[in-house]
This record gives structure tokens, C-alpha cells and sequence, in this order.
């Protein structure tokens, strides 16, 4: 299921509060996210992992329609990626996969700077902001700042 349209507007305004760092979508899907994102923010170096081959596929296409120089879109599972130093994720997952995320940028890729989560939130954790949307599902989306919960 992909973002709402109010759901990346909020994940979007959050990517502004981030810096300059690289944009990585855990699970881009058809583009929801990268693409408006790449769109808005031609400057910014935007990644996206998506393991299913349709959503991949279109999405890649959308890439090329739009020509989006700045967005990569990977068909690759985003566990079993190593990341650029001061990255921003953003994901749209579950509650396991929050959990699986928590562990890995914690203590396999500490040089993530910041997490945006729609709708999930990262277990036991303080988030910077939470901002509740006014859509269909009613769900927030978070931000956390990752060296606030190392410390
Ligand atoms: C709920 S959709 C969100 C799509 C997009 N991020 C958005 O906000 O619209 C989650 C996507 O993550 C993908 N996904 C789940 N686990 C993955 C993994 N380990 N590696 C790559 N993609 C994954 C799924 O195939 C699905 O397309």
C-alpha cells in the first residue's frame, strides 16, 4: 500500500528539518515517496530499495519519464545494504520490520543521521516529532534523530 498524498507531503516537509544528506526510501514501491521527493528537491541525492519487481519496474519507469537525474532506484533488499554517511531513511513498513530497522541502524549502520516512519513507530524510542495526519488512516508519521537515541 503506498503513502497518502498527505502522508509524503508530511514526510517531505520532515526531509527539510534533515540537512543535505542522501534520501534512502527502505522499500520505494511504485514511487510514492522518491518521486515527489526527487521532483521537489533536484539537488538532493534520493535511493530507493525495492525488493518487488512490478512496483520496481514502474517506478523506474516513472524515473525516466520525469527525468530524475538525482533519484537510483535499486531492486535490492535495503537489509543487505550498506549506506552513505549522514543519511536520512524513510520507510512505510510494519511493526517487525520497525524492529529489524531499529537494530540495524543502532548497531550495523550508526552513521544514519535521521528516520522518517509513516504510520510506524521505532520501538521504545523518543521521537523528535510526530505529525498526526488529517487523511483516511489517521496515522502520524515520525521523526527521530538518531544520536538522540544512541546517547
Ligand atoms: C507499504 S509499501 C511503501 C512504499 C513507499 N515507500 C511509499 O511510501 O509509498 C512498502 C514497500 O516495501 C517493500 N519492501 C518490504 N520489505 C523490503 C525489503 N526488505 N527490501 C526492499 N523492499 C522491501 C514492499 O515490497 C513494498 O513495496
Amino acid at each position: 500500500m503506498p503513502s497518502s498524498k498527505k502522508a509524503y507531503q508530511a514526510m517531505l516537509a520532515l526531509v527539510d528539518e534533515t540537512g543535505t544528506g542522501p534520501v534512502i526510501d527502505f522499500g520505494s514501491g511504485w514511487g510514492n515517496f522518491v518521486i515527489p521527493m526527487a521532483k521537489c528537491k533536484p539537488q538532493r541525492q534520493i535511493i530507493g530499495y525495492e525488493m518487488s519487481l512490478l512496483p520496481w519496474l514502474i517506478s523506474t519507469l516513472l524515473k525516466k519519464i520525469w527525468r530524475l537525474n538525482n533519484l537510483t532506484l535499486y531492486r535490492q533488499n535495503f537489509y543487505q545494504v550498506n549506506f552513505p554517511a549522514a543519511a536520512v531513511i524513510v520507510c512505510y513498513l510494519y511493526p517487525q520490520a520497525m524492529s529489524k530497522i531499529k537494530h540495524k541502524l543502532l548497531h550495523e549502520q550508526p552513521n544514519v543521521d535521521f528516520l522518517i516512519s509513516n504510520n510506524f513507530a521505532l520501538p521504545s524510542c523518543q521521537p523528535e516529532k510526530i505529525i498526526p495526519l488529517d487523511d483516511f488512516y489517521k496515522s502520524p508519521v515520525y521523526l527521530y534523530k538518531m544520536a538522540k537515541i544512541k546517547s
